[in-house]
């Protein structure tokens, strides 16, 4: 019930927020922006400028970025068992927008949030980790032409600073949508790594039937603009699953469009 009220209100947000956007060509800003952030609810959101990267217009409203967060870690308890202790893993944890959702919804969470883009991890380590400590923030070098152009890292060299079997959840939103086949292999083997035997996995992705293995940017697929590389990539389920598989990773459930953000599936796994 809770989910279905916030998922509502984040329609009536996003909708109003889009018209206001296109109507006076500026975003809503609800709180106040200080310097270096947002401040919203007594939350650190971070400020527009820096969020000018991420998934879209929406996303710019500091009541959408901070609801749709909250959002997030609502699916926690129930869908990915989460309970006070629980072990998570951000990864591609971006602008802190699970964190503070999480940070909302339960206080002190056991996270750690990995990221390839620099300024962000920065933005989240001096923004959330130094008031909140049990939510720690760590750059990856990755490369990914779309968030880190310079990274030094391919998908052979990756290893996540996480033990093996430790982590009670993994998390990935809006991560897979933007990635190399050849980057989605090296994390499917990571996440198997890292995941507890009985922990769960949650990712985003563009996935549908009849359709290449892989697509860059599909033409007519979302309803905004693919004018950057890697702004879409788009799976064809049969890879993408069998993928999964082969690292050891069981699709338990998938939502295909079960997200509010156009074309993208909700997929939870388990250790195979
Ligand atoms: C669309 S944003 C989503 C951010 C966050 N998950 C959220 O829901 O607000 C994608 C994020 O994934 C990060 N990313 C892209 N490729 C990555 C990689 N190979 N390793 C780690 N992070 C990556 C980007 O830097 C960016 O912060």
């Amino acid at each position: 019930m809770r989910q279905l009220i916030l998922k509502f209100v984040l329609r009536v947000l996003r909708s109003v927020g889009l018209r206001v956007h296109q109507l006076t060509g500026r975003t809503q800003d609800e709180g106040i922006e200080r310097s270096g952030f947002a401040l919203h609810r007594g939350y650190r959101l971070p400020p527009r400028s820096l969020r000018g990267r991420m998934c879209g217009d929406a996303f710019r409203t500091n009541s959408f970025f901070f609801l749709s967060g909250v959002l997030e870690a609502t699916k926690f308890p129930q869908r990915l068992g989460y309970t006070q202790g629980s072990r998570v893993v951000d990864i591609g944890s971006g602008l802190g927008r699970v964190a503070t959702g999480l940070l909302a919804e339960f206080g002190d969470v056991h996270y750690l949030g990995i990221d390839a883009n620099e300024d962000f991890v920065c933005w989240c380590k001096d923004n959330i980790e130094s008031r909140h400590p049990s939510f720690r923030f760590v750059h990856l070098d990755m490369a990914n032409e779309l968030y880190n152009p310079a990274g030094a890292l391919d998908g052979s060299e990756l290893r996540l600073p996480v033990d093996d079997d430790s982590a009670d959840i993994v998390y990935l939103w809006g991560v897979f949508s933007n990635m190399v086949p050849a980057h989605v292999e090296a994390y499917a083997g990571e996440i198997a790594r890292i995941l507890r035997p009985q922990g769960r996995c949650f990712l985003t992705a563009f996935v549908e039937d009849g359709v290449p293995d892989v697509t860059f940017n599909p033409t007519d697929y979302v309803p905004y603009a693919c004018n950057e590389p890697l702004t879409v990539v788009r799976y064809s389920r049969p890879w993408l699953f069998s993928t999964l598989q082969r690292h050891g990773l069981q699709v338990a459930d998938f939502r295909h469009h079960g997200t509010m953000f156009p074309m993208h599936s909700e997929i939870y796994l388990a250790k195979a």
